[in-house]
């Protein structure tokens, strides 16, 4: 180690340590109270814990006012979300979605699911989703639009979709994912499995395209143990993603009928009526959370070789998970600089690898990835749980 890189170390420890507290401090975790021991005791108490239930039907209704969507259903995590809504958007075997390279695994491995094959394109460095003018120019030389499709010139396979990820509850520049989408004849599908409760111009994360994905993992904003939804305006494909995911079934009079493949991905009640809580608390936990950033943000201002990662959109954000940056030249201490925060007991992680370098996606179509590449080797995030900012040091 050299003195620098202490030096640039000791200053994020001071950072952090003024903002929310001495170690441990975990990345993220969920705010659990006494409500929410109260909302699962009566879902137990009703006997309604599995896939019918009054608290399913609640915690959509409480999901459509939060978000402003029609339509949600609530599925049991955020990969299934995504997964059926491929599926019931007509993305088919052998065609391609495009991808970002920089998100979780779980947003291309439901591509996979489907029979379709992944197409990883660059992420831009502000709001760290998809690089909409790169990919604009990167189309127009690699797709022709052929009846009405849009196919690679390369595989010659049809380009049908795009999932937009809306990284750490960012979003980026939906006007020219829109003007994209309609060029190339793409379907959307949003990865705001990050987002609940980000806004841009007044719509909700998940509401620019077809549809949208959320996660309500342990990790994330708020919590149903482990669960998902998919939000979306348009009627029928809320009720075929709602079919879809009820094992395509039929109720005929006394009878059930399976009238296609369905999957068995409904949300038990048990974890809805968790949720029910958890969104009741939600204007709080937002507060806590902006009050976190803004905090941060000011004590990593001083900073020259350290960046803080925010955006002038980030009041109408749900600040999930903060991060900062390091200067390009300190890239090399990034790993040392992670090692350490973790050894004293700030749980900090780096971004995700990108998805070509796994071996399940090495032989899918990828577009130059410099961006990602960069923001790889930069960007750590720093624990962000809303209850650490009743820690204060003013
Ligand atoms: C960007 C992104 N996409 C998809 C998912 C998948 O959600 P889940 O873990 O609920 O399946 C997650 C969360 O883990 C995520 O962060």
């Amino acid at each position: 180690m050299t003195k620098p890189e202490v030096n640039v170390l000791n200053q994020i420890i001071n950072a952090i340590k003024s903002t929310i507290g001495p170690p441990p401090c975990c990345l993220h975790e969920p705010l659990i109270d006494d409500s929410d021991l109260v909302s699962v005791k009566n879902n137990l108490n009703s006997g309604f814990v599995s896939s019918v239930g009054y608290d399913i039907q609640k915690f959509e209704n409480l999901l459509c006012k939060l978000t402003g969507a029609k339509y949600a259903i609530a599925v049991v995590n955020g990969t299934s979300a995504l997964h059926i809504s491929l599926l019931a958007s007509g993305i088919d075997k052998g065609e391609e979605v495009l991808v970002p390279s920089l998100t979780f695994v779980g947003t291309a491995n439901a591509i996979s699911y489907t029979g379709a094959i992944p197409h990883f394109v660059d992420s831009e460095t502000t709001f760290l989703g998809i690089d909409f003018q790169k990919l604009d120019k990167y189309l127009q030389q690699n797709t022709n639009i052929i009846n009405g499709a849009c196919i690679n010139k390369i595989t010659n396979r049809k380009v049908s979709g795009i999932m937009p990820v809306h990284i750490f509850g960012m979003i980026g520049n939906m006007e020219k994912l829109l003007e994209i989408a309609k060029k190339y004849k793409l379907i959307i599908i949003e990865d705001a499995a990050e987002a609940l409760g980000s806004f841009k111009n007044n719509k909700h994360a998940g509401l620019f395209g077809n549809c949208g994905c959320l996660s309500f993992n342990g990790n994330k904003i708020i919590t149903t143990g482990g669960g998902g939804a998919v939000i979306t305006n348009d009627k029928s494909l809320a009720n075929k993603v709602r079919h879809l995911s009820t094992t395509s079934k039929v109720k005929i009079g006394y009878k059930f009928f399976h009238d296609g493949l369905g999957f068995n991905y409904r949300m038990p009640a048990i974890n809805a009526a968790l949720g029910i809580s958890q969104l009741n608390k939600f204007d709080y936990l937002i507060k806590l959370k902006k009050k976190l950033h803004y905090r941060y943000l000011r004590k990593f201002k001083q900073f020259t070789k350290i960046n803080f990662l925010t955006t002038y959109d980030h009041a109408s954000f749900n600040n999930w998970i903060n991060s900062i940056r390091l200067k390009e030249s300190e890239t090399t201490s990034k790993d040392f600089i992670i090692s350490e925060l973790n050894k004293i007991g700030y749980e900090c992680r780096p971004v995700w690898e990108l998805l070509p370098s796994l071996n399940h996606f090495r032989h899918c179509p990828s577009m130059d990835l410099s961006n990602a590449t960069k923001i790889h080797s930069t960007v750590i995030n720093i624990p962000s749980s809303a209850q650490l900012f009743k820690y204060s040091d003013d």
